[in-house]
Protein backbone atom coordinates (compact mmCIF):
# COMPACT_ATOMS: atom_id res chain seq x y z
CA UNK A 1 0.00 0.00 0.00
CA UNK A 2 1.47 3.10 -1.36
CA UNK A 3 0.28 5.98 0.85
CA UNK A 4 2.69 9.23 1.06
CA UNK A 5 2.97 10.36 4.64
CA UNK A 6 4.94 12.47 6.29
CA UNK A 7 5.88 10.83 9.79
CA UNK A 8 7.30 14.24 11.07
CA UNK A 9 3.65 15.01 11.95
CA UNK A 10 0.73 13.82 13.48
CA UNK A 11 -1.22 11.17 10.90
CA UNK A 12 -4.65 10.78 10.58
CA UNK A 13 -6.37 7.32 10.51
CA UNK A 14 -9.72 8.19 11.22
CA UNK A 15 -11.27 11.76 10.92
CA UNK A 16 -10.95 11.77 14.69
CA UNK A 17 -8.21 8.84 15.73
CA UNK A 18 -4.88 10.22 14.92
CA UNK A 19 -0.98 7.93 14.99
CA UNK A 20 1.27 10.42 17.44
CA UNK A 21 4.13 8.30 17.22
CA UNK A 22 7.69 8.72 16.60
CA UNK A 23 9.53 7.61 13.95
CA UNK A 24 12.33 5.79 14.53
CA UNK A 25 14.65 4.88 12.17
CA UNK A 26 17.18 3.15 13.90
CA UNK A 27 14.72 0.32 15.87
CA UNK A 28 12.78 -2.14 14.33
CA UNK A 29 9.94 -1.95 17.03
CA UNK A 30 8.26 0.67 16.23
CA UNK A 31 5.97 2.10 18.98
CA UNK A 32 2.73 3.47 18.08
CA UNK A 33 0.23 6.07 20.60
CA UNK A 34 -2.46 7.00 19.49
CA UNK A 35 -5.15 10.05 20.50
CA UNK A 36 -9.05 9.70 20.10
CA UNK A 37 -10.28 13.45 19.66
CA UNK A 38 -14.23 13.04 20.64
CA UNK A 39 -16.69 15.79 21.17
CA UNK A 40 -15.80 16.48 24.83
CA UNK A 41 -13.08 14.09 25.99
CA UNK A 42 -9.70 13.60 24.59
CA UNK A 43 -8.15 9.51 24.97
CA UNK A 44 -4.37 9.22 24.78
CA UNK A 45 -3.44 5.24 24.30
CA UNK A 46 -0.39 3.93 25.53
CA UNK A 47 1.71 7.21 25.63
CA UNK A 48 5.29 5.72 25.29
CA UNK A 49 8.69 6.00 26.51
CA UNK A 50 10.67 9.31 27.51
CA UNK A 51 13.18 9.26 24.86
CA UNK A 52 9.82 9.25 22.37
CA UNK A 53 8.45 12.02 24.48
CA UNK A 54 9.58 15.33 23.41
CA UNK A 55 8.27 14.34 19.71
CA UNK A 56 5.53 12.86 20.45
CA UNK A 57 4.07 15.69 22.56
CA UNK A 58 4.89 18.18 19.93
CA UNK A 59 2.48 15.79 17.57
CA UNK A 60 -0.08 15.88 20.16
CA UNK A 61 -0.11 19.55 20.48
CA UNK A 62 -0.24 20.39 16.93
CA UNK A 63 -3.82 18.67 17.80
CA UNK A 64 -5.00 19.47 20.82
CA UNK A 65 -4.52 21.67 23.93
CA UNK A 66 -2.64 18.57 26.54
CA UNK A 67 -5.88 20.50 28.92
CA UNK A 68 -7.80 18.53 26.89
CA UNK A 69 -6.69 15.05 27.21
CA UNK A 70 -9.46 13.82 29.98
CA UNK A 71 -8.30 10.02 29.86
CA UNK A 72 -5.57 7.83 29.42
CA UNK A 73 -5.44 4.21 28.43
CA UNK A 74 -2.63 2.24 29.90
CA UNK A 75 -3.01 -1.42 27.82
CA UNK A 76 -0.45 -2.62 30.43
CA UNK A 77 2.85 -1.69 32.32
CA UNK A 78 5.08 -1.78 29.54
CA UNK A 79 7.84 1.04 29.66
CA UNK A 80 7.40 1.58 25.95
CA UNK A 81 3.71 2.35 26.89
CA UNK A 82 3.70 3.85 30.20
CA UNK A 83 7.26 4.97 30.84
CA UNK A 84 6.65 8.50 30.38
CA UNK A 85 3.26 8.65 31.57
CA UNK A 86 4.26 10.91 34.85
CA UNK A 87 5.42 13.62 32.77
CA UNK A 88 2.54 13.17 30.32
CA UNK A 89 0.55 13.97 33.36
CA UNK A 90 2.53 16.88 34.37
CA UNK A 91 1.85 18.81 30.63
CA UNK A 92 -1.76 17.85 31.49
CA UNK A 93 -2.05 19.32 34.15
CA UNK A 94 -5.59 17.79 35.09
CA UNK A 95 -7.28 17.05 38.49
CA UNK A 96 -9.54 14.94 36.83
CA UNK A 97 -7.14 12.79 34.88
CA UNK A 98 -8.16 9.36 34.82
CA UNK A 99 -5.92 6.23 33.78
CA UNK A 100 -7.25 3.40 32.16
CA UNK A 101 -5.51 0.09 33.11
CA UNK A 102 -6.44 -3.79 34.58
CA UNK A 103 -6.36 -3.52 38.26
CA UNK A 104 -2.78 -6.24 37.75
CA UNK A 105 -1.63 -3.78 35.44
CA UNK A 106 -1.88 -0.95 37.84
CA UNK A 107 -0.21 -2.29 40.63
CA UNK A 108 2.97 -2.06 38.47
CA UNK A 109 1.82 0.70 36.76
CA UNK A 110 2.16 3.11 40.37
CA UNK A 111 5.84 2.44 40.30
CA UNK A 112 6.02 4.86 37.80
CA UNK A 113 5.02 7.46 40.34
CA UNK A 114 1.55 8.74 39.25
CA UNK A 115 -0.62 11.09 41.00
CA UNK A 116 -3.76 10.95 38.75
CA UNK A 117 -6.63 8.28 39.36
CA UNK A 118 -6.96 5.10 38.21
CA UNK A 119 -10.05 3.83 36.46
CA UNK A 120 -9.58 0.07 37.07
CA UNK A 121 -11.59 -1.43 34.01
CA UNK A 122 -12.96 -4.92 35.94
CA UNK A 123 -14.00 -2.72 38.20
CA UNK A 124 -15.86 -0.80 35.62
CA UNK A 125 -18.38 -3.42 33.96
CA UNK A 126 -14.93 -3.36 31.40
CA UNK A 127 -15.98 -0.30 29.40
CA UNK A 128 -16.04 3.29 29.82
CA UNK A 129 -18.79 5.94 28.47
CA UNK A 130 -17.36 9.54 27.15
CA UNK A 131 -19.43 12.80 27.49
CA UNK A 132 -20.65 12.55 24.47
CA UNK A 133 -21.81 9.02 24.65
CA UNK A 134 -19.53 6.81 22.66
CA UNK A 135 -18.17 3.49 24.74
CA UNK A 136 -14.95 2.68 24.78
CA UNK A 137 -15.24 -1.50 25.53
CA UNK A 138 -11.80 -3.18 27.34
CA UNK A 139 -11.05 -6.58 26.95
CA UNK A 140 -9.04 -8.49 28.88
CA UNK A 141 -6.37 -10.43 27.04
CA UNK A 142 -4.59 -12.51 29.91
CA UNK A 143 -0.88 -13.52 29.40
CA UNK A 144 -0.84 -11.33 26.03
CA UNK A 145 1.99 -10.60 26.95
CA UNK A 146 0.99 -10.23 30.41
CA UNK A 147 -1.72 -11.36 33.27
CA UNK A 148 -3.79 -7.52 32.86
CA UNK A 149 -2.98 -6.76 29.46
CA UNK A 150 -6.02 -5.40 27.91
CA UNK A 151 -6.67 -3.64 24.53
CA UNK A 152 -9.94 -1.51 23.33
CA UNK A 153 -12.95 -1.71 21.41
CA UNK A 154 -14.17 2.09 20.34
CA UNK A 155 -17.73 0.74 18.87
CA UNK A 156 -18.08 3.86 17.12
CA UNK A 157 -15.54 3.42 14.65
CA UNK A 158 -15.17 -0.66 15.01
CA UNK A 159 -11.59 0.58 16.13
CA UNK A 160 -9.16 -1.81 18.10
CA UNK A 161 -6.24 -0.69 20.02
CA UNK A 162 -4.85 -3.99 19.94
CA UNK A 163 -1.31 -3.36 22.00
CA UNK A 164 1.20 -5.55 21.76
CA UNK A 165 -1.23 -7.75 19.72
CA UNK A 166 -1.02 -8.13 16.44
CA UNK A 167 2.28 -6.05 16.98
CA UNK A 168 5.12 -6.68 13.93
CA UNK A 169 8.97 -5.90 13.79
CA UNK A 170 10.48 -4.96 10.85
CA UNK A 171 13.41 -2.85 9.08
CA UNK A 172 11.11 -1.48 6.50
CA UNK A 173 8.33 0.18 8.63
CA UNK A 174 5.20 1.63 7.54
CA UNK A 175 2.25 3.02 9.11
CA UNK A 176 -0.09 1.16 7.35
CA UNK A 177 0.64 -2.85 6.52
CA UNK A 178 1.52 -3.54 3.27
CA UNK A 179 0.88 -7.04 1.27
CA UNK A 180 3.46 -8.97 3.40
CA UNK A 181 2.34 -7.81 7.05
CA UNK A 182 2.02 -11.38 8.02
CA UNK A 183 5.95 -11.82 8.13
CA UNK A 184 7.00 -9.30 10.33
CA UNK A 185 3.70 -9.77 13.50
CA UNK A 186 5.33 -13.25 13.11
CA UNK A 187 8.56 -12.38 14.07
CA UNK A 188 6.81 -10.36 16.62
CA UNK A 189 4.52 -12.82 18.19
CA UNK A 190 6.94 -16.14 17.94
CA UNK A 191 9.47 -13.85 20.23
CA UNK A 192 6.70 -12.17 22.68
CA UNK A 193 3.81 -14.05 22.78
CA UNK A 194 3.58 -16.79 25.15
CA UNK A 195 1.74 -19.45 23.51
CA UNK A 196 -0.56 -20.76 20.32
CA UNK A 197 -3.09 -21.93 22.82
CA UNK A 198 -3.17 -18.55 24.56
CA UNK A 199 -3.06 -16.59 21.62
CA UNK A 200 -6.11 -18.61 20.07
CA UNK A 201 -8.19 -17.66 23.13
CA UNK A 202 -7.88 -14.49 22.62
CA UNK A 203 -8.82 -14.58 18.50
CA UNK A 204 -11.69 -16.02 19.25
CA UNK A 205 -12.88 -13.69 21.69
CA UNK A 206 -12.11 -10.78 19.25
CA UNK A 207 -14.23 -13.42 16.67
CA UNK A 208 -17.43 -11.92 18.82
CA UNK A 209 -16.34 -8.24 17.68
CA UNK A 210 -17.07 -6.35 14.43
CA UNK A 211 -14.07 -4.86 13.47
CA UNK A 212 -12.62 -2.41 11.23
CA UNK A 213 -9.09 -1.91 11.86
CA UNK A 214 -6.08 -2.47 13.95
CA UNK A 215 -4.30 -0.34 15.67
CA UNK A 216 -1.82 -1.91 17.60
CA UNK A 217 1.14 -0.09 19.39
CA UNK A 218 4.14 -1.94 17.94
CA UNK A 219 4.31 -2.54 13.03
CA UNK A 220 1.32 -1.35 11.20
CA UNK A 221 -2.26 -0.53 11.44
CA UNK A 222 -4.57 -2.98 9.66
CA UNK A 223 -7.47 -2.49 7.93
CA UNK A 224 -10.37 -3.92 5.83
CA UNK A 225 -9.61 -7.98 5.12
CA UNK A 226 -6.15 -7.55 6.69
CA UNK A 227 -8.18 -8.08 9.73
CA UNK A 228 -9.54 -10.91 9.10
CA UNK A 229 -6.91 -12.49 7.52
CA UNK A 230 -4.07 -11.38 10.75
CA UNK A 231 -6.96 -12.76 13.15
CA UNK A 232 -7.14 -16.36 11.63
CA UNK A 233 -3.56 -16.26 11.42
CA UNK A 234 -2.82 -15.91 14.50
CA UNK A 235 -5.23 -18.72 15.79
CA UNK A 236 -2.28 -21.18 14.37
CA UNK A 237 0.79 -19.56 15.09
CA UNK A 238 3.13 -21.37 17.40
CA UNK A 239 4.98 -19.08 19.66
CA UNK A 240 6.48 -18.65 23.17
CA UNK A 241 6.73 -21.88 24.83
CA UNK A 242 5.75 -24.04 21.79
CA UNK A 243 8.82 -23.39 20.09
CA UNK A 244 10.73 -23.81 23.46
CA UNK A 245 9.05 -26.98 23.44
CA UNK A 246 10.32 -27.96 19.89
FE1 LIG B 1 4.54 -4.96 26.03
FE1 LIG C 1 4.81 -2.83 23.47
Amino acid sequence: MSKNINYKNAVAITRDIHWVGFYDKEAHLYCNPYLLIDDKDVVFFDPGSIPHFPTIMRKVIDLVNPLEISVIVAHHQDPDVCGNLAVVEDIVDRDDLRIVAHTKAIRLIRHYGLKSEFYPVEKNDNKLTLQSGRVLQFINTPYLHSPGAIVTYDRKTRTLFSSDIFGAMAKDWSLFAGDNFIDSMDIFHREYMPSRQILQHCMEELDKFEIDRILPQHGSVLEGTQVRKAIEHLKTLPCGLDLIQD
